[in-house]
């Protein structure tokens, strides 16, 4: 399996100026605290991180594929109900690894994929009057089974199905991936006999992409599987060393711990160099953000601490986002997603090969361009003082995003170390949903309704 791998050269005080890159010494003064944080890490794999060995549940993978294979060609549209770590791996790895067009004119036998991780009524009521229900297969998927935006989405679909197929055929439509007994998901799994798969315990909603959450999604659109989970095993083998400069986990999460606290990068971008591994950048965006962002320290103080994740995209936003990166302000540090080779080749026709304006791009292809830009992008930004690494997948597939994935994840569990915050709790995230609860009436929430309404009673709202 061809390797991705990690370039740091331009976030090194060589590159960029001391003011800005890390120095050897700043780079070494991270070697045993990094070892310290993978042992850590590494304890906790059979206990509460059991994340770390998803992709080693060969049964659950049998189980994931013979389900898929079972329901081959029967369904028009798979439709994730599902948000946060339920939702945005599925979409990652969709984008990711079928072609851009694949909702537009799906392969034979293969279904659109739909990642409904959103209740605007806009967005639910235009899929009701678009999609027929009765042609999708709805992958309900929360980890707490008790999630609102889910649930609701959950009692729409279930409502129409029924109202359409009866109560016995709407549950052939229906596949659920839920704590194994937590949550309201679980108790209706056994009533209504849907097929259901598990989340495991010490697999946290955005750790869970390599589990069912993910797999189940994947497998139904055709994905390798297999291969997707042999890249994330050759990424944890690649990770045991304990030695920072060997180990791609402890590098990434050093480079992000002393970009935020030596040289005051509080934004991370991740720039995709390619249209496929977009959505990778979304997943990441959150996978830091949640876990990273926290108030209190593990010890219990305020610390307020995190990086703020920003996704772009090359060369896109090089006409949108690249002026203020190169000339704003220094408080962001850079991740480039490169591909070495692409499936396809465009060459560019060496029309009006009398004009000097167009006559250099004649005969060459765009991925040669693709290349240029992405490479005068980093001279740019590394003239310009601003730190930058690249991720360079050897090609987008699935053995290399799945090598990424585990990546990225190892590495924001090391990161908590780091940064000393609790990475796999996001309270931040639940006290949004307690006052979503209580406005709602949810039973159990009064005490917090009230408490709200005291709290906006007689205040102004000054609206223009
Ligand atoms: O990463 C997380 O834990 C969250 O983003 C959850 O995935 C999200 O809040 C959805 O939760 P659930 O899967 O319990 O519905």
């Amino acid at each position: 399996m061809d390797p991705i791998r990690i370039d740091y050269t331009n976030v090194l005080a060589d590159a960029v100026g001391e003011e800005h890159g890390i120095t050897p010494a700043e780079l070494d003064g991270l070697a045993g605290p990094s070892r310290a944080a993978l042992a850590a890490v590494e304890a906790r794999r059979s206990t509460d991180l059991r994340w770390l060995d998803l992709p080693y549940q060969d049964d659950v993978h049998r189980r994931v594929l013979a389900y898929a294979s079972s329901v081959a060609g029967r369904f028009e549209n798979v439709v994730v109900l599902g948000i946060g770590g339920s939702a945005l791996g599925n979409r990652a790895l969709h984008t990711a690894l079928n072609s851009p067009y694949h909702d537009v004119a799906p392969p034979p036998g293969q279904p659109r994929l739909f990642v409904m991780d959103n209740v605007d009524p806009d967005l639910i009521g235009t899929f009701l009057e678009t999609v027929d229900p009765t042609k999708c297969l709805f992958n309900v998927i929360s980890k707490s089974g008790s999630t609102a935006e889910t649930m609701s989405q959950f009692l729409v679909f279930r409502q129409l199905l029924v109202e359409r197929l009866g109560e016995e055929a709407h549950r052939a439509h229906v596949v659920v991936t839920t704590d194994a007994e937590k949550g309201v998901l679980r108790p209706i799994v056994r009533e209504e006999g849907y097929e259901s798969f598990v989340v495991p315990d010490g697999v946290g909603g955005r750790f869970s992409v390599l589990s069912p959450v993910g797999l189940l999604s994947s497998a139904l659109l055709g994905m390798d599987v297999p291969a997707l989970l042999a890249g994330a095993a050759a990424m944890d083998e690649r990770c045991r060393s304990g030695e920072l400069t060997e180990n791609p986990a402890l590098l990434y999460a050093a480079v992000q711990s002393l970009m935020q606290s030596r040289k005051q990068k509080n934004i991370a971008v991740t720039l995709s160099y390619s249209h496929r591994l977009r959505d990778l950048a979304d997943w990441y965006a959150q996978l830091l953000a949640e876990s990273i962002g926290k108030r209190r320290s593990r010890a219990g103080e305020d610390v307020f601490r995190g990086p703020t994740p920003v996704r772009a995209v090359g060369v896109t936003d090089q006409h949108s986002q690249v002026q203020l990166y190169v000339e704003g302000p220094f408080d962001k540090w850079f991740t480039f997603l490169a591909v070495e080779d692409t499936v396809h080749e465009v060459t560019i026709p060496s029309t009006y090969a009398d004009r000097d304006a167009l006559a250099y791009l004649g005969g060459q292809s765009m991925g040669a361009l693709f290349a240029a830009e992405r490479e005068g992008t980093r001279i740019a930004l590394t003239d310009a003082k601003r730190p930058n690494l690249t991720v360079r997948f050897p090609r987008v597939d699935a053995a290399s995003v799945g090598q990424y994935l585990y990546l990225m994840e190892l590495a924001v569990a090391v990161m908590g170390e780091h940064y000393d915050v609790d990475a796999f709790d996001q309270p931040g995230v639940e006290a949004g949903k307690v006052a979503a609860y209580a406005l709602m009436g949810r039973k159990g929430f009064e005490a917090r309704r009230e408490e709200i309404e005291r709290a906006t009673a007689g205040s102004q709202e000054r609206v223009i």
